[in-house]
Protein backbone atom coordinates (compact mmCIF):
# COMPACT_ATOMS: atom_id res chain seq x y z
CA UNK A 1 0.00 0.00 0.00
CA UNK A 2 2.22 2.60 -1.15
CA UNK A 3 -0.30 4.96 -2.84
CA UNK A 4 -4.34 4.83 -1.98
CA UNK A 5 -6.61 6.94 -3.39
CA UNK A 6 -9.98 7.78 -0.95
CA UNK A 7 -13.49 7.96 -2.77
CA UNK A 8 -17.16 7.88 -1.25
CA UNK A 9 -20.11 7.38 -2.49
CA UNK A 10 -20.63 10.43 -1.58
CA UNK A 11 -19.68 13.86 0.37
CA UNK A 12 -20.15 14.10 3.97
CA UNK A 13 -19.93 9.90 4.08
CA UNK A 14 -16.72 10.13 6.52
CA UNK A 15 -13.72 9.80 3.81
CA UNK A 16 -11.64 12.24 6.13
CA UNK A 17 -12.42 10.38 9.45
CA UNK A 18 -11.62 7.11 7.30
CA UNK A 19 -8.53 8.82 5.82
CA UNK A 20 -7.13 9.63 9.55
CA UNK A 21 -8.10 6.07 10.42
CA UNK A 22 -5.77 4.66 7.89
CA UNK A 23 -2.83 7.52 8.25
CA UNK A 24 -3.22 6.50 12.24
CA UNK A 25 -2.85 2.66 11.80
CA UNK A 26 -0.24 3.33 9.11
CA UNK A 27 1.74 5.71 11.77
CA UNK A 28 1.28 3.25 14.85
CA UNK A 29 2.99 0.48 12.85
CA UNK A 30 5.92 2.74 11.98
CA UNK A 31 5.20 4.06 8.92
CA UNK A 32 5.95 7.48 7.43
CA UNK A 33 2.50 8.89 6.11
CA UNK A 34 1.59 11.95 3.17
CA UNK A 35 -1.97 12.72 2.49
CA UNK A 36 -2.26 14.58 -0.42
CA UNK A 37 -5.98 16.47 -0.71
CA UNK A 38 -5.64 17.60 -4.29
CA UNK A 39 -8.43 20.18 -3.86
CA UNK A 40 -10.23 21.62 -1.09
CA UNK A 41 -12.85 23.25 -1.18
CA UNK A 42 -15.38 25.29 1.08
CA UNK A 43 -12.61 26.97 2.94
CA UNK A 44 -10.77 30.13 3.17
CA UNK A 45 -7.01 30.43 3.08
CA UNK A 46 -6.93 30.56 7.01
CA UNK A 47 -9.44 27.92 7.89
CA UNK A 48 -8.81 24.28 8.12
CA UNK A 49 -8.86 21.74 5.53
CA UNK A 50 -9.51 18.02 5.52
CA UNK A 51 -5.73 17.40 5.26
CA UNK A 52 -5.28 19.43 8.20
CA UNK A 53 -8.18 17.70 9.94
CA UNK A 54 -6.39 13.95 9.15
CA UNK A 55 -3.36 15.26 10.95
CA UNK A 56 -5.27 16.09 14.38
CA UNK A 57 -6.78 12.95 14.34
CA UNK A 58 -4.16 10.83 13.26
CA UNK A 59 -0.57 12.47 14.08
CA UNK A 60 2.20 13.42 12.36
CA UNK A 61 1.69 13.48 8.85
CA UNK A 62 2.91 14.91 5.87
CA UNK A 63 -0.02 17.22 4.34
CA UNK A 64 -0.42 18.91 0.95
CA UNK A 65 -3.72 20.27 -0.88
CA UNK A 66 -2.48 21.20 -4.62
CA UNK A 67 -5.47 23.85 -4.69
CA UNK A 68 -7.98 25.39 -2.41
CA UNK A 69 -11.40 27.06 -3.45
CA UNK A 70 -13.49 29.05 -1.10
CA UNK A 71 -17.07 28.23 -3.08
CA UNK A 72 -18.31 24.50 -1.67
CA UNK A 73 -18.49 23.27 -4.53
CA UNK A 74 -17.17 20.19 -7.04
CA UNK A 75 -13.28 21.59 -7.45
CA UNK A 76 -14.01 22.47 -11.40
CA UNK A 77 -16.80 24.64 -10.66
CA UNK A 78 -15.53 26.15 -7.73
CA UNK A 79 -12.24 26.82 -9.66
CA UNK A 80 -14.43 28.41 -12.68
CA UNK A 81 -16.18 30.37 -10.13
CA UNK A 82 -12.83 31.63 -8.40
CA UNK A 83 -11.21 32.63 -11.69
CA UNK A 84 -8.45 30.17 -10.80
CA UNK A 85 -6.91 27.15 -12.37
CA UNK A 86 -8.43 23.22 -11.89
CA UNK A 87 -6.11 20.74 -10.39
CA UNK A 88 -5.43 18.55 -13.39
CA UNK A 89 -5.65 14.63 -12.53
CA UNK A 90 -1.77 13.99 -13.96
CA UNK A 91 -0.99 16.73 -11.66
CA UNK A 92 -2.36 14.70 -8.79
CA UNK A 93 -0.80 11.24 -10.16
CA UNK A 94 2.56 12.93 -10.56
CA UNK A 95 2.51 15.32 -6.59
CA UNK A 96 1.54 11.20 -5.72
CA UNK A 97 4.16 9.61 -7.15
CA UNK A 98 6.33 11.93 -5.96
CA UNK A 99 4.86 11.73 -2.70
CA UNK A 100 5.59 8.00 -2.56
CA UNK A 101 9.24 8.43 -3.22
CA UNK A 102 9.46 10.17 0.30
CA UNK A 103 6.68 8.68 2.48
CA UNK A 104 5.69 5.11 3.14
CA UNK A 105 2.20 5.66 2.41
CA UNK A 106 0.64 7.90 0.43
CA UNK A 107 -3.48 9.10 1.24
CA UNK A 108 -5.05 10.70 -1.26
CA UNK A 109 -8.18 11.80 -0.49
CA UNK A 110 -10.40 13.16 -3.52
CA UNK A 111 -13.68 15.39 -3.28
CA UNK A 112 -16.86 14.20 -2.42
CA UNK A 113 -17.88 11.47 -4.55
CA UNK A 114 -15.83 9.36 -7.68
CA UNK A 115 -16.96 11.04 -10.47
CA UNK A 116 -17.09 14.42 -8.66
CA UNK A 117 -15.23 16.81 -11.71
CA UNK A 118 -11.85 18.20 -10.88
CA UNK A 119 -11.36 20.51 -14.51
CA UNK A 120 -14.11 21.38 -17.31
CA UNK A 121 -12.67 18.89 -19.18
CA UNK A 122 -14.12 16.18 -16.86
CA UNK A 123 -10.91 14.60 -14.99
CA UNK A 124 -11.66 12.86 -11.83
CA UNK A 125 -9.86 11.00 -9.08
CA UNK A 126 -10.57 7.69 -11.27
CA UNK A 127 -8.19 9.33 -13.52
CA UNK A 128 -5.81 10.59 -11.45
CA UNK A 129 -5.86 6.51 -10.08
CA UNK A 130 -6.03 5.31 -13.20
CA UNK A 131 -2.81 7.11 -14.45
CA UNK A 132 -0.80 6.00 -11.15
CA UNK A 133 -2.61 2.38 -11.18
CA UNK A 134 -3.30 3.06 -7.47
CA UNK A 135 -6.11 1.07 -5.77
CA UNK A 136 -9.15 2.90 -4.57
CA UNK A 137 -10.73 3.06 -0.81
CA UNK A 138 -14.32 3.46 -1.29
CA UNK A 139 -16.14 5.02 1.92
CA UNK A 140 -20.31 4.61 2.48
CA UNK A 141 -22.50 5.17 4.56
CA UNK A 142 -24.32 2.21 6.37
CA UNK A 143 -27.99 2.89 6.39
CA UNK A 144 -30.74 3.18 3.54
CA UNK A 145 -29.44 4.24 -0.15
CA UNK A 146 -25.62 3.20 -0.17
CA UNK A 147 -26.26 -0.11 -1.60
CA UNK A 148 -27.33 1.81 -5.00
CA UNK A 149 -24.47 4.41 -5.04
CA UNK A 150 -21.41 1.70 -3.49
CA UNK A 151 -22.43 -0.58 -6.14
CA UNK A 152 -22.42 2.53 -8.87
CA UNK A 153 -19.06 3.59 -7.26
CA UNK A 154 -17.10 0.09 -7.25
CA UNK A 155 -19.01 -0.55 -10.80
CA UNK A 156 -16.92 2.40 -12.47
CA UNK A 157 -13.72 1.12 -11.21
CA UNK A 158 -13.94 -2.16 -12.02
CA UNK A 159 -15.31 -0.72 -15.76
CA UNK A 160 -11.80 1.30 -15.35
CA UNK A 161 -9.58 -1.56 -14.48
CA UNK A 162 -8.90 0.46 -11.14
CA UNK A 163 -8.64 -1.82 -8.16
CA UNK A 164 -10.85 -1.15 -5.57
CA UNK A 165 -8.87 -1.81 -1.89
CA UNK A 166 -12.44 -2.50 0.09
CA UNK A 167 -15.52 -0.74 1.29
CA UNK A 168 -15.20 0.97 4.59
CA UNK A 169 -18.98 1.97 6.29
CA UNK A 170 -17.61 5.89 7.09
CA UNK A 171 -20.01 5.90 10.31
CA UNK A 172 -21.48 2.99 11.84
CA UNK A 173 -24.25 4.15 14.26
CA UNK A 174 -24.68 2.99 17.57
CA UNK A 175 -27.90 1.58 17.26
CA UNK A 176 -27.92 0.45 13.65
CA UNK A 177 -31.31 0.19 12.18
CA UNK A 178 -32.38 -2.76 9.95
CA UNK A 179 -31.21 -1.23 6.51
CA UNK A 180 -27.93 -0.65 7.79
CA UNK A 181 -27.48 -4.23 9.73
CA UNK A 182 -28.92 -5.19 5.72
CA UNK A 183 -26.33 -3.78 4.18
CA UNK A 184 -22.97 -5.96 5.94
CA UNK A 185 -24.63 -8.66 3.97
CA UNK A 186 -25.41 -6.96 0.99
CA UNK A 187 -22.87 -4.39 0.23
CA UNK A 188 -20.16 -7.12 -0.21
CA UNK A 189 -22.94 -9.17 -2.46
CA UNK A 190 -23.54 -5.87 -4.77
CA UNK A 191 -19.47 -4.63 -4.81
CA UNK A 192 -18.61 -8.40 -4.89
CA UNK A 193 -15.15 -7.03 -2.76
CA UNK A 194 -15.22 -7.59 1.40
CA UNK A 195 -16.17 -4.75 3.93
CA UNK A 196 -12.85 -3.52 4.60
CA UNK A 197 -13.87 -1.86 7.71
CA UNK A 198 -16.18 0.36 10.11
CA UNK A 199 -15.78 3.60 11.68
CA UNK A 200 -18.19 3.54 15.06
CA UNK A 201 -20.45 6.88 15.28
CA UNK A 202 -18.52 9.68 16.81
CA UNK A 203 -14.63 8.23 15.83
CA UNK A 204 -14.12 11.43 14.52
CA UNK A 205 -15.29 13.23 18.01
CA UNK A 206 -12.97 10.98 19.98
CA UNK A 207 -9.79 12.52 21.65
CA UNK A 208 -7.19 12.31 19.34
CA UNK A 209 -5.27 9.94 21.36
CA UNK A 210 -8.11 7.61 21.62
CA UNK A 211 -9.00 7.56 18.12
CA UNK A 212 -5.16 6.77 17.44
CA UNK A 213 -5.28 3.62 19.71
CA UNK A 214 -8.35 2.07 18.56
CA UNK A 215 -8.20 3.37 14.69
CA UNK A 216 -6.61 -0.30 13.62
CA UNK A 217 -9.57 -1.89 15.15
CA UNK A 218 -12.09 -0.55 12.96
CA UNK A 219 -9.96 -1.59 9.79
CA UNK A 220 -9.27 -4.80 7.87
CA UNK A 221 -5.96 -6.39 7.91
CA UNK A 222 -5.83 -5.06 4.07
CA UNK A 223 -5.84 -1.83 5.91
CA UNK A 224 -3.05 -2.24 8.47
CA UNK A 225 -5.89 -3.14 10.63
CA UNK A 226 -7.46 -6.02 12.82
CA UNK A 227 -11.39 -5.66 12.03
CA UNK A 228 -13.03 -9.06 11.28
CA UNK A 229 -15.72 -8.68 8.90
CA UNK A 230 -17.07 -11.56 10.09
CA UNK A 231 -17.14 -11.19 13.58
CA UNK A 232 -18.29 -7.26 13.08
CA UNK A 233 -21.36 -8.71 11.14
CA UNK A 234 -22.11 -11.73 14.01
CA UNK A 235 -22.43 -9.11 16.57
CA UNK A 236 -23.87 -6.30 14.58
CA UNK A 237 -26.62 -8.04 12.39
CA UNK A 238 -27.76 -11.16 13.89
CA UNK A 239 -30.40 -11.90 11.20
CA UNK A 240 -32.35 -15.06 11.00
CA UNK A 241 -35.75 -13.50 11.38
CA UNK A 242 -38.51 -13.43 9.25
N1 LIG B 1 -17.28 7.88 12.30
C1 LIG B 1 -17.54 9.16 12.51
N2 LIG B 1 -17.64 9.63 13.76
C2 LIG B 1 -17.93 10.92 14.00
N3 LIG B 1 -18.12 11.82 13.11
C3 LIG B 1 -18.02 11.43 11.86
C4 LIG B 1 -17.71 10.08 11.48
N4 LIG B 1 -17.68 10.02 10.14
C5 LIG B 1 -17.95 11.25 9.73
N5 LIG B 1 -18.16 12.10 10.76
C6 LIG B 1 -18.50 13.51 10.71
O1 LIG B 1 -19.32 13.71 9.59
C7 LIG B 1 -18.86 14.81 8.84
C8 LIG B 1 -18.38 14.30 7.49
O2 LIG B 1 -17.27 13.44 7.68
P1 LIG B 1 -16.03 13.56 6.74
O3 LIG B 1 -15.06 12.51 7.13
O4 LIG B 1 -15.51 14.96 6.76
O5 LIG B 1 -16.74 13.23 5.36
P2 LIG B 1 -16.20 13.43 3.90
O6 LIG B 1 -14.72 13.59 4.00
O7 LIG B 1 -16.63 12.19 3.19
O8 LIG B 1 -16.90 14.64 3.39
C9 LIG B 1 -17.77 15.46 9.67
O9 LIG B 1 -18.34 16.47 10.42
C10 LIG B 1 -17.27 14.34 10.53
O10 LIG B 1 -16.74 14.82 11.75
MG1 LIG C 1 -13.45 15.05 3.45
Amino acid sequence: MAILMITGTGTEVGKTVATAAVAATALSAGRTVAVLKPAQTGVRPDERGDADEVARLAGTVHTLELARYPDPLAPATAARRAGLPPVRPAEVAETASKLAAEYDVVLVEGAGGLLVRFDDDGGTLADAAAVLDAPVLVVASAGLGTLNATELTTRELARRDVHLTGVVIGSWPDSPDLAARCNLADLPTVTGSRLAGALPEGAGKLPPADFRTLASSWLAPILGGTWNAAEFQARESPLRSV
